[in-house]
């Protein structure tokens, strides 16, 4: 498949790379230089990275269009009126007048028009869906939805409308109808003559949704909550598990991914040492290691009357174990189990009966299971005695 790319900015880029990945024969239209520079060093052939994107039309079979969102209406027509159906990242167009006029384009040509929104085809929002649809959470009283944080204010449109958007199409596609009502409190707190702060109710029907978006919280806010009669979701787009581990360079690669989308918090799970090292440099917030825990997890199961293990930190673990010889029959304060063993009995269950605190009264008999917490080379040594 043949596709142009018009518009290589800081958005397009991702486009340059996915594009890439798919194996399209790719055709780049920047206006900078500068731009198109980038676009030939990425491996694009220089006779298809042009300034005019009416060159690379007749060539092409669809367009990708990550231009700013006061060009959309502009390019987009003429790509769909050449015969191109058109992919463009949202906000479809800068007003409701500019979206129906690209409407009757597209009814007039024939071709598809889909918009980009990144929630919208998120595995978040197909877990809300299914949980919507399948009734679980009754009838949808209302939700609330977060895009805030710190970072650059775009010129071409206020903050509503590039991160509000997400949540005004997300929440239509969930709650499976279109908006109703609107009402809104915007602020220009940067004097730029859009808004960079913004508390909108949109009415879907009966269901309120509140959204807030702005540029001043500390941090990064991408979460929603949706409130039902019998059950309420919490959906936080700012958290994702990287599972890949056989092939370690899609690993490296899909972390570093999900680090230029911003997402908050990337858990990512390593093979091996160097494995983890690089992912926490190129930015996963916490790396895991489950196979080498499981196997160290099995391997203490396995070794004396260790029944579980659990690695806290590289020094400190948790060990279930039962309860060894020399300690039935004493309370673990007499016993003095924390100055002889330097581990402390969190909790301890009797043959057939359930958990309970351990404490300094409590009397060990024959068969009992302990919890112990302490530095690692001591908690096993406690674990292993018979
Ligand atoms: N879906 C998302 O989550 C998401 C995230 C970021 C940006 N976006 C959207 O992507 C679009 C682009 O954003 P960006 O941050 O990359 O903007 P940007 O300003 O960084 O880049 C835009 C690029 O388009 C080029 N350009 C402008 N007019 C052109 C024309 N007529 N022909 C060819 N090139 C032209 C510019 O030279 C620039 O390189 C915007 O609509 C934005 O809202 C979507």
């Amino acid at each position: 498949m043949k596709i142009l790319l018009i518009g290589l900015g800081r958005w397009g880029e991702k486009h340059l790379r996915v594009l890439g990945e798919l194996g399209v024969e790719l055709w780049v239209s920047d206006v900078s230089e500068e731009r198109r520079g980038f676009a030939v060093k990425a491996g694009v052939a220089a006779e298809r990275a042009v300034a005019d994107f009416r060159v690379a039309l007749p060539h092409v079979d669809a367009v990708d269009l990550v231009t700013p969102a006061d060009t959309h209406l502009a390019l987009a027509s003429e790509c769909l009126t050449s015969g191109r159906d058109c992919f463009i990242e949202k906000p479809v167009t800068l007003t409701g007048a500019e979206g129906r006029a690209l409407a009757d384009v597209v009814r007039r040509t024939g071709r598809i028009l889909q918009v980009g929104h990144i929630f919208r085809f998120h595995p978040v929002a197909t877990a809300l869906r299914e949980r919507i649809q399948n009734g679980s959470v009754g009838r949808v009283r209302y939700c609330t939805g977060r895009f805030t944080g710190f970072k650059r204010p775009r010129t071409d449109v206020g903050v509503t409308q590039t991160d509000g958007i997400h949540y005004f199409d997300l929440f239509a596609y969930l709650l499976g109808q279109a908006p109703t009502a609107v009402t809104a409190t915007l602020r220009d707190y940067l004097g730029r003559g859009m808004d960079d702060l913004s508390f909108t109710t949109v009415e879907y029907g009966e269901v309120p949704a509140f959204i807030e978006t702005g540029y001043f919280a500390p941090g990064t806010y991408r979460d929603c909550v949706i409130v039902g009669d019998k059950a309420t979701l919490a959906g936080d787009f700012g958290t994702a598990v990287v599972a890949i581990g056989t092939d370690i360079e899609a690993s490296i690669l899909t972390t570093s991914a999900l680090v230029d989308l911003g997402v908050r918090r990337i858990v990512a799970k390593a093979v091996t040492e160097p494995h983890g090292k690089i992912l926490e440099r190129v930015g996963a917030s916490k790396v895991i290691f489950p196979e080498r825990d499981m196997g160290v997890r099995v391997g203490h199961s396995l070794a004396g009357s260790i029944i579980d293990y659990i690695q806290l930190d590289p020094g400190f673990a948790l060990v279930e174990t039962v309860a060894p010889a020399e300690l039935v029959g004493s309370s673990l304060g007499a016993a003095q189990v924390r100055q002889r063993y330097g581990i402390t009995v969190v909790c301890i269950k009797p043959r057939g009966g359930t958990f309970t605190y351990a404490t300094p009264d409590t009397v060990v008999s024959e068969g009992d299971i302990l919890v112990v917490a302490g530095e690692t080379d001591r908690a096993e040594v406690f674990g292993e005695l018979q």
